[in-house]
This record gives C-alpha cells, structure tokens and sequence, in this order.
C-alpha cells in the first residue's frame, strides 16, 4: 500500500488523495444571499446529513490552497444564517459546473449558469427550480477547522422545509433513485451518476441474527468460485440449510431441481450457487444447491 503521511505530502496532493478515497460524495448546491441582496448559488460535495431528528445537513466551505481566501457561500451565511441546498442531478450538472466558477460577489451564478431562482418558503435565498430537491435551511453553528489553506468550516445547518420534484416519486409517494438521478462527486474531474445499471438494492434483514461469514462450512469459504460478496450474501441468511432442508427446498421448486440434476461436479455446483446469487440474490437456493454438495 501506498503510505502518505499528512504534512509530509503538500496540502493540494493530500487535498486529492483524500478526494479520491472519501468518493463519491454527495453535491450541496447552496444557494445564499449576500448583504446587498445578490443571490449566489455554489457547489459544495464536502457534504452530508447527519441527523433526521432535528434534520441536519451539514457541508464544508474550504479556505482556497492557492491564497488563503474564504468563499462568499461561507460571507453570506455568516451574515444572514439561511441557505438553500439543492440537490443536483445529471440535468443540472454541466450548469452546476459553470457556478462553482470564482465569480466575484456582485455577479449572481444564476445568471451565469442560466439557472432558474424561484423564491423559497421560510428563508430570503432563492431555490433553484430545476433542482429536484430544495431544502430550506437555517444554519445552527459554524465551526471553523483551521486558519490555513484548506481548512473547512463545518456549516451545521437544520432543514426547516424540503420540497421535492413530483417527477422524481413513485406512486406510493418514495424517492425513486433512477428518475432522481443525482450525481455524485469524485476525485480530480471526476463525477458518477447514481442511475441505471450502477444503483443496486441491497437487501439485508438487520432486526433478526443471521449466521455471519464465521459460520459458514470451511468448503465454501473455501471455495475458488464463490466470491467475497458471494459469501456476504451467503452470511446473511438466517440458517445454513442441511441436506434434509436442501431437498425440501427442491421438492417445491421443480425447474431448480432439474437444473441441480444437470450440475455433476461441486465446482458446478458452486457455479450455480453463484448464478443464483448474482441473478436476483436468491440465497435460499444457493444453499440449498451448495448444501447438495
Ligand atoms: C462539484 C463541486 C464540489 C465542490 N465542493 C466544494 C467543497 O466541498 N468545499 C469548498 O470549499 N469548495 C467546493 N467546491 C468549489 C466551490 O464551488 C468554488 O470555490 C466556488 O467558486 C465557491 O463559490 P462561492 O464563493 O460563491 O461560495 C466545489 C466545486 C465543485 C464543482
């Protein structure tokens, strides 16, 4: 492993390190008023929520490496403690870009990103209406970390009022991830987008024990087939079946059974299992096929 021992490497490489390992992260695009009433929207992916009850969303607004200066996100909240933070998702994104642009405090990113302000309900900042969640914040506390270039300022701030797209529910009123389609900030320039085939469902009963990697027979932690998340699905089941329980489970299940007759070694066996696993997480039947071994 490649060792970096803070203070030994310059602030802007270890600033990269740390992005690229602690990614991706999620983008606060704050939106603030400045003393003479400018509306300034700006990105901030040092963020997250910290707390549902109160509500607590807290981000980061760093000193620049390059000359110590603080950022006009971090002047208007000091001087009015209300921002807006929006979420941004791959429609916004190229515009996002063009706001976190240094622009100086009298120019509005709305105008220049082209993005839209619409006013918010309990505090003076605009929302940004393309944005498919609003949420509407008053600021509690902020905590500088340093003096130094680089240094952040925790900004812990409560959400008083959300508001979120239509478009982007289900119809039983949830968040569905692939039509919010949020994007994600990475190290260097680079961002994922949390849709499609990269956002997965993992299922895992945590109200009831299950019988953890320990427990599983030597063979299939063993196994060359099987993988580690292979395994971590295995390990969450509740009971490793026996042969007895195996069979029962075939008896119901005619097409596995027909495919199990068809498996004449363990390592095809061990094969199938993984099928199983990787094809919808049909664990049951993955130690059921492994328990025929
Ligand atoms: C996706 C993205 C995430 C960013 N995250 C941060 C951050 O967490 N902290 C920070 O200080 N600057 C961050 N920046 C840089 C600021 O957005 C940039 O310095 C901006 O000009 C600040 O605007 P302001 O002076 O209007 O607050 C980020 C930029 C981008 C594009």
């Amino acid at each position: 492993m490649k060792r970096i021992v803070p203070g030994e490497v310059s602030t802007g490489e270890l600033h990269q390190y740390l992005l690229g390992s602690v990614s991706p992260r999620p983008i606060a695009f704050a939106s603030t008023i400045n003393k003479d009433g400018v509306n300034n929207i700006a990105p901030y992916s040092f963020f997250n929520c910290f707390s549902s009850n109160p509500p607590i969303l807290v981000f980061s607004s760093n000193r620049r490496v390059s000359d110590n200066t603080t950022k006009d996100t971090l002047a208007n909240i000091e001087a009015n403690g209300e921002v807006v933070i929006n979420a941004v998702n791959y429609n916004i994104v190229r515009q996002m870009a063009v706001a976190s642009v240094g622009f100086p405090d009298d120019v509005s990113e709305f105008e220049k990103s082209g993005l839209t302000p619409i006013p918010a309900e309990k505090i003076s900042p605009m929302r940004i209406a393309e944005s498919p969640a609003q949420l509407e914040c008053k600021v509690q506390q902020i905590i500088p970390l340093g003096d130094k270039g680089g240094a952040g300022h925790l900004i812990i701030c409560e959400v008083v009022m959300m508001h979120i797209s239509e478009d982007v529910l289900d119809p039983d009123g949830k968040i569905n991830p692939h039509k919010m389609d949020l994007m994600g900030r990475m190290g260097r320039a680079f961002y994922v987008r949390a849709s499609g085939a990269n956002v997965m469902p993992i299922f895992q009963n945590v109200n009831e024990m299950v019988i953890g990697f320990d427990q599983l027979p030597t063979h299939v932690r063993q196994s060359n087939i099987l993988t580690g998340n292979n395994l971590g699905q295995l390990a969450g089941l509740k009971a490793w079946p026996n042969k007895e329980s195996a069979t029962a489970f075939f008896d119901k299940d005619e097409n596995l059974e027909a495919k199990l007759k068809q498996c004449e070694s363990a390592e095809a066996k061990f094969q199938m299992a993984k099928d199983l696993l990787e094809n919808g997480d049909q664990r049951e039947a993955a130690a059921a096929v492994i328990a025929m071994i």
